[in-house]
Parts: structure tokens; C-alpha cells; sequence
């Protein structure tokens, strides 16, 4: 064994320490992609706190994506309201609706296939593609941009850096448990690898943190001043 594998050391801090979220399923059991596209648009620009009565509400009431596809647009915007950016849920109507009447309800696996649909981008894409198939895609939003900038030490200010910065996640992301190893990824830099006073005592990347190395990572990444 390599002497630090990130990967590994991740994976192992996750199965002890886990966020336990309602879209999140015990280790070893399948996911449920319409879970998981659905909570992956909620979380698009909405905190964890604010979308889990959200995602709990919705799937009560619309249990499988025909459900959702056979709503009224009006309902559908109702129960949205209060989670803002309103295109998400015309978006997310859409979706259900091409989902469940020409694929017989079945989403696409692979991130090509996701991106066609209505209101999934790259990192939507990526991360149903991992979270919900187990495929190998290299999920980037903030968080594993800010992650991955410390790790490396990537000084070079953002947003130049992200093609950069998504680089760099591919050179850690596993083969194996993709869709763990996504989601530890994403609750590394919401719980510990925090903007403000990072945990770096409880981070599991420390011995192989360049930033902390250098007493760099509070000031990573870097932004263009405006
Ligand atoms: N933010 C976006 N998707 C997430 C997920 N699956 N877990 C935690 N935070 C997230």
C-alpha cells in the first residue's frame, strides 16, 4: 500500500463520521437515482439544512418520478416554494416528465446521457453518475474545489484555477465506491475543510495537505480581487 492514499483514508473517515442525510443510503445498498437527482438539484444552490424538509416533502408525496411527471406545473412550483431559483423546478418538472414518458422512467447512467436532460449541468451530472450508478466521474463544486486547492496548494486564484482544480480531483478519485467517495468529498470540505478556521486536526488529508504544510490552507483558494 502506498504510504498516503487519500482515497482510502476518505473512505475510511466517512464510513465512521457520515453526514446522515435522507437521500443518503447505508453502505452496500443500492441508491435510488430519482432520490438523487432529486436532492442533487435541491442542493445545486440551496444548503443541506434548508433542502431536507424539501426533499422529505416531495418524496412523500410524489414517491416515483411518474408521480411527479403526472403533477400539475402549479403543484409542483408550490411545493418548491421557498427554495428559490424557480427555473430549477420548471427544470425539474421537465426532467420527470422526458423521464418518465420516453424512458420508461429510468434515468440515463452515464454523465453524457444526464447532461441532455433538462437542468443537469456537469456537476449535476457527475454526481448522479456516481452517486446513483457508481460510475467513475470526477464530481467538482465549491467544496472539492476549496478541498483540492489546500491539498495541492494551488495558489493561483479562482475561477482561472478550476480546470486546474478538476484536474487535480481526478487524480484522487477511486475506480471503487465512486458515489461514496463523492459525497466524502463534498462533507470533507462542508464540515472540515471549512472557508473560515478549518479543522485540519480532524481532517483525515492532513498528513498529505500542502497548504497545511505551508500554514497556507485558511488563505486557499485564492480569489481574483474585485
Ligand atoms: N451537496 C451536493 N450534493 C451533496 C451530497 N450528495 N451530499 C452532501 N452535500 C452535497
Amino acid at each position: 500500500m502506498p504510504a498516503f492514499d487519500p482515497a482510502s483514508l476518505l473512505l475510511a473517515w466517512y464510513d465512521r463520521d457520515r453526514r446522515v442525510l435522507p437521500w443518503r443510503y447505508a453502505p452496500g445498498e443500492a441508491a435510488d437515482p430519482y432520490h438523487v437527482w432529486l436532492s442533487e438539484v435541491m442542493l445545486q444552490q440551496t444548503t443541506v439544512a434548508a433542502v431536507i424538509p424539501y426533499f422529505q416533502a416531495f418524496i412523500r408525496r410524489w414517491p416515483r418520478v411518474g408521480d411527479l411527471a403526472a403533477a400539475a406545473t402549479e403543484e409542483v412550483m408550490a411545493a418548491w416554494a421557498g427554495l428559490g431559483y424557480y427555473a430549477r423546478a420548471r427544470n425539474l418538472h421537465a426532467c420527470a416528465k422526458l423521464v418518465a414518458e420516453w424512458r420508461g422512467g429510468r434515468f440515463p447512467e452515464d454523465e453524457a446521457g444526464l447532461r441532455q436532460l433538462p437542468g443537469i449541468g456537469d456537476y449535476t451530472a457527475a454526481a448522479i453518475a456516481a452517486i446513483a450508478f457508481g460510475h467513475r466521474a470526477v464530481v467538482v463544486d465549491g467544496n472539492v474545489e476549496r478541498v483540492m486547492a489546500r491539498m495541492f496548494a494551488v495558489t493561483d486564484p479562482l475561477p482561472a484555477a478550476k480546470p486546474r482544480l478538476k484536474e487535480l480531483a481526478a487524480t484522487l478519485t477511486p475506480d471503487d465506491r465512486a458515489g461514496d467517495y463523492a459525497q466524502a468529498v463534498m462533507d470533507l470540505g462542508a464540515t472540515i475543510c471549512t472557508p473560515r478556521s478549518p479543522a485540519c486536526g480532524l481532517c483525515p488529508w492532513r498528513p498529505g495537505c500542502r497548504a497545511q504544510a505551508l500554514g497556507l490552507a485558511e488563505s486557499l483558494p485564492a480569489k481574483v480581487e474585485k
